[in-house]
């Protein structure tokens, strides 16, 4: 078993079968309950879970959130605490959140504002959870925008299975890969020498590990994303204005997201590997080109109408793999990084 980090109160358990076999909650004392939350298809992990809790000796409760997004919402939220006051939860329990980042993120506000914040344990079940949305404590729900409003709370263990990886549809690994891909890009070069050299046969366990390691490493030196944290933001800017424009899912968004801002990187900072990194996205079966029906509209969803053309846009740029700074960038080099992407 793997053991990551972050600060001094937060860990990270990565390895195969540790559902079964690690400890699901870190000691402590007084805990007499624990609440799973966790979503459809996650749901027989969730009272997978919920069964050792109670070999342990704890009260534990599963509840099934809605799916996907329709778990981060005001309503839900609600409901959840309203169970949570049922169930008699206190400051000493814990609120287990298994499945993907959707549960984690509605799980650790939830647990970040009930009576004032009690403890959050995940087990992310999907590969971008595992690798992104579980770690570094940032927990939300959607509200008008996407994570209007949240709150930044550590779940004090993270468990990551790798047997429950090992086999998910091939969708929902893409979307872990682009952003496990991203990682690297932004933090460690040698799991992008991994991905070149064996593309999405890479083994599972580098690349839940790698990519863990340096989320926690940028989580560490900035937990509040008040400066360095954003470099995670990688391929994120233009990524997320194509997702809301287009029809493409967050991870197939990031990979194109990033392919523009390789293109960015070259004209703004002499980054020498985008061709590179093109293939290297490709060959992950992720897209690297879209269909812009309205560059108007897309420049409009990066801020880049008449008020804020000035200023330009601030924006992840790598002068190398691993070496990423956060610049602003003018229209012209945004206009350069959409044409990159162009279909
Ligand atoms: N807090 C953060 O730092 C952070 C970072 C990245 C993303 N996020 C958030 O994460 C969410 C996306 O997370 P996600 O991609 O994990 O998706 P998700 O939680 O929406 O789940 C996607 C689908 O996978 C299913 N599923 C879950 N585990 C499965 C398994 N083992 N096998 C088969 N199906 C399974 C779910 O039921 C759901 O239908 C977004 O809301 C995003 O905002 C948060
Ligand atoms: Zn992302």
């Amino acid at each position: 078993v793997e053991r990551v980090l972050i600060g001094e109160a937060s860990e990270v358990l990565i390895g195969h079968g540790v559902l079964e076999e690690a400890d699901l909650l870190p000691a402590r004392e007084g805990r007499r309950r624990a609440a799973v939350l966790t979503q459809p298809g996650a749901a027989s992990y969730g009272r997978r879970a919920a069964r050792r809790l109670r070999r342990e000796g704890l009260d534990a409760q599963v509840r099934v959130l809605p799916d996907r997004e329709e778990a981060k919402t005001w309503q839900v939220a609600a409901d959840v605490y309203d169970w949570l006051a049922e169930l008699g939860m206190t400051r000493d329990d814990t609120v287990v959140g298994v499945g993907g980042g959707a549960v984690t993120d509605l799980a650790g506000f939830v647990a970040a504002t009930y009576m004032r914040g009690i403890e959050a344990v995940h087990v992310p079940t999907t590969l971008l959870g595992a690798v992104d949305a579980a770690i570094g404590g940032k927990t939300g729900l959607n509200l008008r925008g996407k994570n209007l409003v949240g709150a930044f709370w550590q779940p004090s263990r993270v468990l990551i299975d790798l047997s429950l990886l090992a086999d998910l549809p091939t969708e929902l690994r893409r979307e872990g890969l682009a952003e496990a891909l991203k990682a690297g890009l932004v933090g460690d070069p040698e799991l992008v020498e991994i991905f070149r050299a064996e593309g999405e046969a890479a083994p599972l366990e580098d690349v839940v590990v790698r990519a863990v390691r340096v989320k926690a490493r940028v989580v560490g030196e900035d937990f509040r994303e008040e400066g360095r944290r954003a470099v995670l933001n990688y391929g994120h800017t233009i990524g997320h204005a194509l997702e809301i424009a287009g029809q493409l899912s967050h991870g197939e968004a990031v990979a194109v997201g990033m392919v523009a801002a390789g293109a960015a990187s070259e004209q703004q900072v002499g980054f020498q590997e985008a061709a590179i990194q093109e293939a290297l996205i490709a060959e992950l079966g992720l897209p690297t080109r879209v269909q812009i029906l309205d560059p108007t509209a897309v420049r409009g969803l990066l801020g880049l109408d008449k008020k804020r053309t000035e200023n330009g846009l601030r924006m992840v740029l790598l002068r190398a793999v691993g070496d990423p700074v956060v610049e602003p960038v003018g229209a012209a080099t945004v206009d350069a990084a959409l044409e990159a992407v162009r279909a």
